[in-house]
């Protein structure tokens, strides 16, 4: 595996591996995202054993415009308005596949459904461009680890299962894309099925209407990437601690920590949130490499930041598959 700088030849060696079947870690505006050509379906199939992902969990596909992203999904009126206002960005809309796409069966896991996103990235635009040909992409990690964010995030989690990772710094947004269901006609106001880079605000604002979520239809499993354990350290993870049993680690929050031995790592002793969201995932690595049995996390207040904090650490302690 290479890293290259994102130069002009290096994304076209990039667009030379991705038509020749090969696995490339392209940037994008929210995350690294491990791309192949998703009209192939053996490159598909490469991406799924490199994450190590189960193969239930669908991946999205990225195009370089509308007219392309028109070419394989149906379109609601609600989609074309969510498309012109917010592609290229950080935005996935999930909608009907066209029976003649051409995309692999492998890429959409089975669903009558596609989810497409523009990306925005100037390197992620050059190299669908040059490609030439749909980029299927998940981010670029181990399956239900913590995202990428620099190209060296995701030559750690992928090395070995690669070809290359193009280097083009630090991602702008940090979080991946917001994903919206909008592929049945019938069934509007669209589906909030994953928060991210677009607030469900800014949509709901061009939309005119709330956006469903997902929680009022708690039988149909929309996005199986949203249900399954994620950001998962190997250790278990328990949550609501109050007082932490010997030998485990300890994700604490604030001044106040209760009597402990062992390796511990405060997200914020002053209680601010924005400090223990961006310290989050790193903490979770370090406390994982002490090779503990589990970390426990003292309580974590859920406004604000606190309830994308939560959430992230929900996931981490969820059953895992
Ligand atoms: O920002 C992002 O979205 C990044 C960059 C690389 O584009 N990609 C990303 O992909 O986060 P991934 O595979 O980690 O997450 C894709 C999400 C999952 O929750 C998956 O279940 C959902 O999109 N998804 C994909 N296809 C779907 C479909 N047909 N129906 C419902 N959900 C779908
Ligand atoms: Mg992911």
């Amino acid at each position: 595996m290479e890293i290259l700088k994102a130069d002009a030849a290096a994304i076209a060696k990039a667009a030379d591996i991705i038509r020749s079947g090969g696995l490339v870690a392209m940037p994008t505006e929210t995350v690294y995202g491990l791309a192949a050509d998703a009209t192939n379906g053996q490159a598909v199939a490469r991406v799924f054993e490199a994450k190590r992902r189960p193969r239930f969990n669908p991946l999205i596909v990225h195009v370089p415009d509308v007219a392309s992203a028109r070419k394989l999904g149906v379109f609601s009126k609600e989609a074309e308005q969510l498309a012109n206002a917010f592609w290229p960005g950080p935005l996935t809309l999930v909608l009907q596949c066209h029976p003649d796409a051409g995309i692999s069966e492998l890429v959409s896991a089975g669903l009558p459904t596609l989810a497409l996103r523009v990306p925005a990235h100037p390197v992620g635009q050059a190299l669908l461009q040059a490609a030439a040909t749909p980029i299927a992409a998940p981010s670029a990690n181990r399956s239900g680890r913590i995202s990428p964010t620099t190209a060296a995030h995701a030559a750690a989690d992928l090395k070995g299962s690669i070809d290359l990772v193009l280097d083009a710094g630090a991602c702008e947004v940090g979080i991946e894309s917001t994903v919206i269901d909008c592929s049945e006609q019938s069934q509007s106001p669209p589906i909030l099925l994953r928060p991210g880079g677009i607030s469900a605000e800014w949509i709901e604002g061009v939309l005119g209407v709330r956006l469903q979520s997902t929680q009022a239809k708690p039988d149909a499993p929309r996005s199986p990437g949203q249900l399954s354990s994620h950001y998962a350290p190997r250790a278990r993870v328990r949550l609501n601690v109050v007082a932490p049993e010997p030998g485990e680690a300890l994700l604490a929050f604030g001044p106040q920590i209760p009597p402990h031995c062992g390796p511990m790592i405060n997200l914020s002793e002053t209680r601010n949130l924005r400090e223990a969201a961006a310290n989050l995932f790193a903490a979770l690595r370090a406390l994982d490499a002490e090779g503990c049995r589990s970390i426990a996390v003292l309580p974590i207040p859920g406004q604000g930041l606190g309830e994308a904090i939560n959430d992230r650490l929900l996931r981490a302690a969820a059953p895992r598959p």
